[in-house]
C-alpha cells in the first residue's frame, strides 16, 4: 500500500483470521515502533511481543475490552517506566501513542489489522509478561489479518466533521 492508503485503510480490527504473521513482517511492525520519535529521544518504552496462543489468551484478561487479544496473531505489550509525576506520565503516554500509531500504520501497509487495548489488571500483566517492578504496561496492541474484510481505504470514516476539528490560524 501507499502510505496514504495505509493511513486511510487502518481501522480498529478486533476479529482476526487464523493466518499467522510472517516473522519478517512482525519484525517490520516492531521496527516501526522502535523507529518512532520520542521526547528528547528518551525512548522510554520496551515492547514485549507475544505470539504464544495460551499466553495471548491469558493476556486478553487484563481488561474487559481486550478479548480480541486472545485471537490475535501477535500482540505487542507497550512497557514504560512507572512514574507518579503527571507531566512525565503525559509525556510517556504521548510517546507510546506515537509508537502505537507507527506500528498500526506499518501493519496496515502489510494488510494487517490492529486493535488497541488498555490494561486494567497490572498484576496479571506482570505475571504474564515478567517485566520488572519499575515498569508498567499501559497498553497492548494486537495484530492479525482481519477476519471480516481486507483493509482498504475508508472513504467516510466515523469522525467528527473535519471542519469542526480543524481550526485555521485561530480557534
Ligand atoms: C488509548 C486507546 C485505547 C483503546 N483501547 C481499546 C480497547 O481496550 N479495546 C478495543 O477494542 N479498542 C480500543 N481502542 C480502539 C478505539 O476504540 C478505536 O481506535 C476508535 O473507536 C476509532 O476506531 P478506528 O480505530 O477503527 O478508527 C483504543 C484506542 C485508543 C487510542
Amino acid at each position: 500500500m501507499e502510505t496514504w492508503d495505509a493511513i486511510r485503510g487502518r481501522r480498529n480490527v478486533r476479529a482476526y483470521s487464523d493466518r499467522p504473521i510472517a516473522p519478517e513482517q512482525l519484525d517490520r511492525i516492531l521496527e516501526a515502533g522502535w523507529r518512532s520519535p520520542s521526547s528528547r529521544n528518551d525512548q522510554r518504552w520496551d515492547f514485549v511481543v507475544v505470539t504464544d496462543r495460551q499466553r495471548l489468551r491469558e493476556l486478553s484478561k487484563v481488561w474487559q475490552w481486550a478479548q480480541h487479544v486472545a485471537t490475535s496473531a501477535a500482540t505487542v505489550a507497550l512497557l514504560a517506566p512507572d512514574t507518579e509525576d503527571p507531566g512525565e506520565r503525559a509525556s510517556i503516554e504521548y510517546d507510546l501513542g506515537q509508537a502505537t500509531m507507527s506500528m498500526a500504520i506499518a501493519a496496515a501497509d502489510l494488510g494487517i489489522g490492529s486493535g488497541h487495548a488498555s490494561v486494567a489488571d497490572q498484576d496479571l500483566a506482570r505475571r504474564i509478561l515478567g517485566h520488572p517492578p519499575d515498569r508498567v504496561c499501559p497498553y497492548l496492541i494486537a495484530f492479525g489479518y482481519p477476519a471480516d474484510r481486507p483493509l482498504k481505504p475508508i472513504q467516510k470514516p466515523n469522525r467528527r466533521p473535519f471542519d469542526d476539528v480543524v481550526h485555521r490560524e485561530r480557534w
